[in-house]
């Protein structure tokens, strides 16, 4: 065999491996994408979600700096379908008004939803009776449609017989509570419906007023978030929107009292329970004011806190990087 025909063979031999390799690399992006879109679907959607804004909280001084840079963030996003804000804006109607026009104005999409949070239903400094149940089914509803965005509960959303998504603000039976402090509660007299630890009170027992117990609002809601689910029961896809959160998995708890008694007005677990069973495909909440990305059985949860200034580790820019969501869906 000649030098040449030897080159020859080797050259052969090296562009069979070489296009056997190419072939084992297209198959398994191909089993990537495969198995990603058996997860995922097709991306109809890119949706970006965030909530816990909390305007009402923002110092006067900073609040300049902090919608400019929420605007800029929100205005290098392109191709948005639906923006998500899942609550705690402001108790002031006005502020929480003014901050969804901004919102609106810095990001163009197709949908924009709302529910709202906790904060949202209170009144400061002294809640009349009720009221927060006036602000949810009537106040917050008015004034939340003179801006872009759709305000989510009683009125859900089928987009193209295909997407369906309903909204609540949720609430707390006490259920996600560490239960590991029951003994030592009741030992020491104090129950969740005190809404109060060792001089620390939860704000709701100042500010809401629903009018009916915790247990009872949850019930309340309960029964409005089926009748919004009748609405698109026949979509394939389901989306829920909430304030609270639903699922066990969203609530951190630390084995400390002083923090654990409190996880108790995080949400209920019975939200949850119901959305499994609708076969909710993605779930999106606030409250909690970390970030979080996490799965309860098939259900993909995503959780978009801007939170407080003193939570953030990191400048603003950074931290709106780190906590608002882009999701794609289905
Ligand atoms: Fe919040």
């Amino acid at each position: 065999m000649t030098k040449e025909n030897e080159n020859g063979l080797l050259h052969q031999f090296l562009e069979f491996w070489k296009g056997l390799f190419i072939i084992r690399f297209l198959y398994s992006c191909g089993q990537r994408y495969v198995n990603l879109s058996k997860n995922w679907g097709n991306g109809l959607m890119k949706i970006l979600a965030l909530s816990d804004i909390h305007t009402d909280l923002v110092r006067e001084e900073d609040k300049n700096d902090f919608f400019t840079m929420l605007t800029t963030f929100l205005n290098a996003i392109e191709n948005v379908n639906l923006v998500i804000c899942a609550g705690d804006i402001s108790p002031d109607p006005m502020e929480l008004t003014s901050t969804l026009k901004t919102i609106g104005e810095a990001i163009s999409a197709e949908y924009y939803l709302f529910v709202p949070g906790n904060h949202d239903v209170w009144e400061v400094p002294e809640p009349k009776n009720e009221i927060s149940r006036f602000k949810y089914e009537q106040q917050l509803k008015d004034v939340v449609e003179t801006t872009k965005f759709r305000y989510l509960p009683f009125n859900p959303l089928c987009i193209n017989d295909k997407i369906g998504v309903i909204g609540s603000i949720g609430w707390y039976d006490y259920s996600l509570r560490n239960p590991e402090w029951d003994e030592h509660l009741s030992i020491i007299d104090v129950s969740y419906s005190d809404k109060w630890y060792a001089g620390f009170v939860w704000n709701d027992a100042r500010y809401a007023n629903w009018g009916m117990k915790d247990e009872e609002v949850v019930d309340y809601l309960l029964k409005q978030l089926e009748i919004d689910y009748n609405n698109i029961q026949h979509c394939p896809y389901k989306i829920a929107i909430f304030h609270h959160i639903p699922f066990k998995e969203g609530v951190e708890n630390k084995r400390v009292i002083k923090w654990d008694y409190f996880s108790a007005f995080m949400g209920s677990k019975r939200f949850g329970e119901q959305l499994l069973q609708w076969g909710v495909q993605l779930v999106i909440h606030g409250h909690a004011h970390r970030p979080r990305e996490y799965k309860v059985e098939a259900t993909h949860v995503y959780c978009a806190p801007i939170g407080y200034s003193q939570e953030w580790k990191t400048g603003l820019e950074k931290e709106l990087a780190a906590r608002i969501k882009i999701i794609t869906f289905p």
